[in-house]
This record gives C-alpha cells, structure tokens and sequence, in this order.
C-alpha cells in the first residue's frame, strides 16, 4: 500500500497518462490517415506536431513539478508528527501538483494571506484534505469551463484566532438535500468510476483531528465554497492545555 502522498502523486500521474494516452491515440490516427493520404497532407502533419508537442509540454510540466516537489513531501511522509505549518506554502505545494493535471478551460486562482498565521498540523494530511477538495471542484465544473479559487484567511473570531483554507468553484452547486449527505461514507452522485465517496469523510476526519471546523456554502447552479477553519498555533496550544 502506498503512503498517502505517494498515492496522491500517483493519481495525479495516472490522469497524466491517461491525458497522454489520449494524445498519442489521436497521433496514431493522423499518422494512419496520412499514409493512407500518401504523406503530404499538411493539415495532418500540423496536427500531428501540435500533439507531440503538448505531449512533451505535459511530460516537461510533470517532470519539474516532481523535482520541485516529490523529493520533498515523499521524504517527509516518514514524518508523521505535528508540527508548526505554513499554510499558504502547503496550499502552492498542492496547487503545483493539481495545476499538472488541470483540464484546459478550468482555471485555478490563488488569493493567499500575506501574512497567515501558522497552524499547528500534519503537513501530509492537510495538503491531502486539500487536494480532496480540489478534485471535487474540478468534478463539479462539468462544462470544463471554470474557475476554482483556493484561498486562505486569518480571521478574527469571539472564541479564538481562526486560519482558514477555502476551495471555491464555479461549478453545478448542489441541491439542500445533497449538502447535508456529502459527509457520509461512500454517499456519491459520481458515476462508480468516478466517485466513492470517500473525500470528503476524509477531509471532515483530518479537520476534526486538527479541531478545525467545516463550512460549506453551495447552490444549485451558483457553485460551491469549502472553507476548513484551523485553530491558529497559538489557539491550538490553548485549546489543548
Ligand atoms: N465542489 C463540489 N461541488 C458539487 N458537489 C460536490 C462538491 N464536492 C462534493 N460534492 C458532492 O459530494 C459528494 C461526495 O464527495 P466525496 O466524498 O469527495 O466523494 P466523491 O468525490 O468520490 O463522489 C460528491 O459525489 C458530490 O455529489
Ligand atoms: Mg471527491
């Protein structure tokens, strides 16, 4: 069984191949076209080179991504304790690793605290509850056409200092109803490939590990907001002694 991160890494590596798959599906259609066509269609042969080149665009992307990242929160999944975080560096983190795989159309903008305050955390779960909520964003956004916003707030609250991590997209939005099940184990409306409901029950478990509290915002239509609210250090230390 894979570490976490090491499965997030594959999922995302495993959409690669499969969007590279795609690509070479297509070049191998051109090129049977073009022998067919006696090699001297043009249209094809531009074709062709505008798949090649993507294809190696994608593998490029990927490629500095890993070196950028991988090593890093590979290495660090064998450290599994708490400790003081940075937020906003886990939110670029996993932006990085989302923007590889982003679909062309859906945008994915970062509107980050200046100065956000730490958290007290483990690094590998909430760069997992994260990227958990940016899948479902991408999910939602069925047109292809979109834009998520990932964005962090320190907010000031009657019982404490608050960081909060919020997911926002433009997406379908979903009915009152659907709201109050997403938490359930294996509640999904994805189709069986697609979904097993199982995100967000493991975003709701790190939160309640870290004592951060949920908040969703949603319509039919309108899209949804995902905000988890972390204890700042301070708080997490006061709540805990
Ligand atoms: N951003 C979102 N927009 C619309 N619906 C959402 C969003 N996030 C979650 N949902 C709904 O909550 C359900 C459960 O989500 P999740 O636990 O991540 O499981 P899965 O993604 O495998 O379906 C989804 O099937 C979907 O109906
Ligand atoms: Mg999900």
């Amino acid at each position: 069984m894979l570490k976490p991160e090491a499965q997030d890494l594959a999922a995302i590596a495993s959409g690669l191949a499969h969007d590279l798959n795609n690509l070479l599906l297509v070049l191998q259609g051109c090129l049977d076209l073009l022998r067919l066509s006696g090699g001297n269609d043009n249209v094809l042969l531009e074709n062709m080179q505008k798949g090649i080149t993507e294809g190696t665009n994608l593998c490029r992307r990927l490629g500095e991504v890993c070196r950028q990242h991988s090593s890093r929160t590979v290495l660090s999944s064998v450290d599994r304790e708490m400790s003081v975080l940075d937020i906003n560096q886990m939110v670029r983190c996993v932006v990085d690793l989302a923007i590889i795989k982003a679909r062309n159309g859906i945008e994915i903008d970062l509107e980050l605290e200046p100065d956000s305050w730490p958290v007290f955390g483990h690094e590998l779960e909430i760069k997992r509850l994260l990227l958990n909520l940016i899948e479902n964003a991408y999910d939602a956004i069925y047109s292809g056409f979109g834009v998520i916003r990932v964005s962090t707030e320190n907010i000031c609250r009657p019982y404490g200092r608050q960081v909060c991590l919020s997911v926002r997209d433009t997406g379908i939005g979903m009915e009152p109803p659907v709201v109050k099940k997403i938490f359930t184990p294996g509640f999904t409306t994805k189709s069986d490939a697609a979904g097993h409901g199982l995100g967000l029950p493991v975003v709701k478990s790190i939160a309640e590990k870290h004592k951060a509290y949920i908040e969703v915002d949603s319509a039919p239509g309108q899209g949804t907001e995902v905000r988890v609210c972390f204890p700042a250090f301070e708080e997490h230390q006061a709540i805990n002694s």
